[in-house]
């Protein structure tokens, strides 16, 4: 890490109530902090001169006295609100100046730098003599902010519990938003991009079909971060938050009347939000904003607000690239679960002798299949096999909110854990785990250190987890602050283990993967998975948001590459017309570029992969870890055009996705100048649509430089994808692409 330099100028102000400002780096970006009449904190922010977000108020409410009465107060609904709204003074402040430039053990970048300028606010509510800091990093590409809480001079105020949190963000005007409801439980709802005026009414039906995952939707107008708006006049703001550890994830609550956005806490089975000792803080709270949408995609706001990395030997944190039974569970082909019989006689699990009943013919994750699908990564060049299913305890895990359902050790009958993970070594592949804990926390934590363990023992790296259902302790939500705690706990504990985490349906990401970066992965989002549910399903403007929202946070286990659009008639469950993926053969290649993951996965049937040979070398081709990455076109829910470098390689990929028909001018000025290279372009069929004729696509190479340009067409949820290799004396006589 290369320090330039590091400025701190602190001043000791006398006490007033004169506004600070703070502007970023280059001067777009001005942040005004004052304290109104009634000591309330408040803050601005402009770019460019032009007002992003209004004067807005900072604060909290503290249930009173909360320490006090202990025995009866946590039965106690209602407890009197000890106000942190009003009443402060300005003690002091201080400013400093910071530049870096790190690097990332993976991601879009070698390098990125982290450059911000630097107010921290003092301040005391003298009834109490509270003391509250806020700590504001205003960089070029947005604002963030947290509250820290100082050791209290009288001992009892340190250690106090949230009633809500009051950070407000006052927009300027009725903007253009691309939002999910706010929900304590789940983000797998589709992106719906409405005025802000219009969330109440459209909030109904954007909260219906959420498959697999639990909802708690709090309000008419709440809504998850990251939220991306935009003005009308062309101005992107993106809200979201970094580095959430141990506090309650945010919301945001809209008041329509005065286009106000109010911090919304996830509640805890008491219904309060946040348990506290100082010295502690907030995670940052942060605002985005560029007039240009790439610069938004390009933003390393999030993952400079977080810690660096936290370990000191990275070596074992690898990228992966994956296949796995997975798809034909989804599809219903085969099972997760090994037997019918235990559910029909409703024996408790855990008592069960698996190997005195009949396995279900179409079991995923037996011996034979598995073989099979290691055979397949290795031919290809896959690192891992993803094994849904291998354990026991399926044939009782969805929705039963029972407390013991898995030990996450023992395999079913038919998987032979030893004999696979050998074979799959033999041939440089490896096995990857999958935790599936019903949302059973308890029961996850009491088995982990055995189940990581078991993981060395037989040579696992990775681990996919998952957390469907309801969160057991009852009563707490997937985004609390009990899970927040306990989805950082499993990535910290896995570590020790030197194993990789990809965790679904859990906490939505934000930035920590810099922290820790074994947390390789997420879902937390509505995924591919989605297109194999009948009720479901992902319009093609999903995938164009995405980059925009979830993946602020980190990278998002997507799980593309499905070649076979239309799987009617593959499953026993009944066909309907939208039970298939509304995407282009060529969007679903360029998915590997748009969506940034180090961990990806080719989710599709190894059959499917063997149909269509010329589209599966763009997913083996492609890589999962970058050196540098460039967005060339971009519009929220519309298209996202992404150019990325491979690690070590002078091989660059590009990625294009469109949710309706467009043509893309594309200028290949990323490569270097001088150098020719040879680049093959997959390209939407002429007649290609993601409704009707989706598998439509063509193959062209060519030669290409610096100073190349083209027009691509893309079909209505289409896209494209490219390789791009420099040339060698063998290609001197291809000709140029067009
Ligand atoms: C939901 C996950 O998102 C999916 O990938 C997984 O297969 C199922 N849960 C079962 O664990
Ligand atoms: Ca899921």
């Amino acid at each position: 890490m290369k320090k330039l330099l590091i400025l701190v100028v602190a001043a000791l102000l006398a006490i007033s109530a004169s506004a600070q400002t703070l502007s970023s780096p280059d001067g777009n970006l001005v942040m005004t902090f004052a304290l109104t009449q009634k000591g309330t904190p408040t803050y601005t922010l402009s770019y460019k001169g032009q007002e992003v977000i209004r004067p807005s108020a900072l604060g909290f409410e503290f249930v009173d006295n909360a320490y006090e009465n202990y025995g009866t107060y946590y039965h106690t609904p209602k407890r009197p609100i000890y106000s942190m709204r009003e009443g402060f003074t300005l003690q002091e402040t201080a400013s400093a100046t910071f530049d870096e430039v790190w690097k990332p053990v993976w991601g879009e970048n070698a390098e990125i730098r982290n450059h911000y300028n630097e107010l921290l606010v003092k301040l005391c509510r003298k009834e109490r003599n509270f003391m509250l800091n806020i700590r504001f990093r205003l960089y070029n590409d947005g604002l963030g902010f947290r509250y820290e809480f100082p050791w209290q001079a009288n001992k009892k105020l340190s250690y106090f519990v949230i009633r809500e949190e009051y950070t407000e963000f006052a927009m300027t005007g009725d903007h253009t938003a691309y939002w999910i409801p706010g929900c304590y439980e789940t983000q797998e709802y589709e992106y719906a991009v409405s005025r802000m005026s219009e969330i109440d009414d459209r909030i109904v039906e954007v909260g219906k079909n959420v498959g697999n995952a639990m909802q708690k939707i709090f309000s008419p107008t709440g809504v998850q971060t990251s939220l991306q708006l935009k003005t009308d006049d062309g101005l992107y703001i993106n809200i979201h938050e970094a580095a959430l550890v141990d506090y309650s994830c945010m919301h945001l609550e809209l008041n329509p009347d005065t286009n106000v956005f109010t911090s919304h806490l996830t509640p805890d089975a008491l219904g309060y939000k946040g348990w506290m000792q100082a010295p502690c803080h907030t995670p940052w709270r942060t605002i985005e904003v560029s007039d240009d949408a790439c610069k938004i995609l390009a933003s390393n706001l999030i993952l400079n607000l977080n810690d660096p990395c936290a370990y000191e030997d990275t070596s074992w944190i690898k990228p992966i690239k994956y296949i796995g039974i997975w798809w034909e569970l989804m599809l219903g082909k085969s099972r997760w679960y090994y037997t019918a019989e235990f559910k029909k006689k409703g024996v408790k699990l855990g008592e069960n002798d698996y190997t005195k009943v009949t396995p279900l013919p179409n079991h995923g994750a037996n011996n034979a299949n598995v073989r099979r699908y290691i055979d397949f990564a290795a031919k290809h060049g896959f690192d891992q096999v993803l094994v849904e299913g291998w354990n026991e305890g399926w044939e009782d895990y969805y929705g039963c909110r029972k407390d013991y359902v898995f030990d996450f050790q023992t395999p079913y009958p038919d998987f032979d854990i030893k004999a696979l993970n050998e074979y799959a070594h033999s041939k440089g592949v490896r096995l990857m785990m999958h935790h599936e804990t019903s949302s059973s926390v308890r029961n996850y934590e009491r088995h982990m250190e055995r189940a990581y363990s078991m993981m060395n023992d037989y040579g696992y790296n990775a681990v996919k987890s998952g957390y469907v259902g309801g969160i057991i302790p009852n009563g707490e939500y997937h985004s609390g602050q009990y899970m927040v705690n306990h989805y950082l706990y499993a990535v910290k504990e896995a570590a020790k283990h030197r194993i990789m985490v990809n965790a679904h349906e859990a906490i939505r990401p934000t930035g920590l993967c810099r922290t820790y970066p074994n947390l390789i992965g997420n879902e937390s989002a509505r995924g591919m998975e989605y297109c194999t549910n009948e009720d479901a399903g992902i319009k093609p403007h999903h995938a164009a948001t995405l980059p925009f929202t979830r993946l602020k946070g980190g990278p998002m286990d997507y799980t593309p590459g499905i070649l076979n659009m239309k799987f009617a008639g593959q499953t026993p469950r009944k066909d309907k017309a939208r039970r298939c993926v509304r995407s282009t053969i060529c969007n679903q290649l360029a998915l590997y570029v748009t969506l940034f993951s180090p961990l990806q996965m080719a989710a599709d049937l190894p059959e499917n992969y063997e149909n269509q040979p010329a589209a599966f070398q763009f997913i083996k081709d492609v890589a999962v870890d970058w050196d540098e990455s460039r967005y060339l076109a971009a519009e929220p829910a519309e298209y996202i055009v992404a150019a990325r470098r491979t690690k070590g390689k002078n091989e660059w990929f590009v990625g294009g996705i469109t949710d309706n028909e467009r043509t893309m001018p594309i200028s290949f000025d990323f490569l270097e100048k001088g150098k020719n290279y040879i680049a093959t372009l997959y390209k939407d069929g002429k007649d290609a649509d993601c409704d009707n004729n989706p598998h439509a696509y063509t193959v062209v190479s060519g030669r290409i430089d610096s100073r190349s340009a083209l027009k691509i067409w893309m079909a209505h949820g289409g896209g494209f994808a490219i390789s791009i290799r420099e040339a060698t004396t063998a290609d001197s006589k291809v000709k140029p692409l067009k």
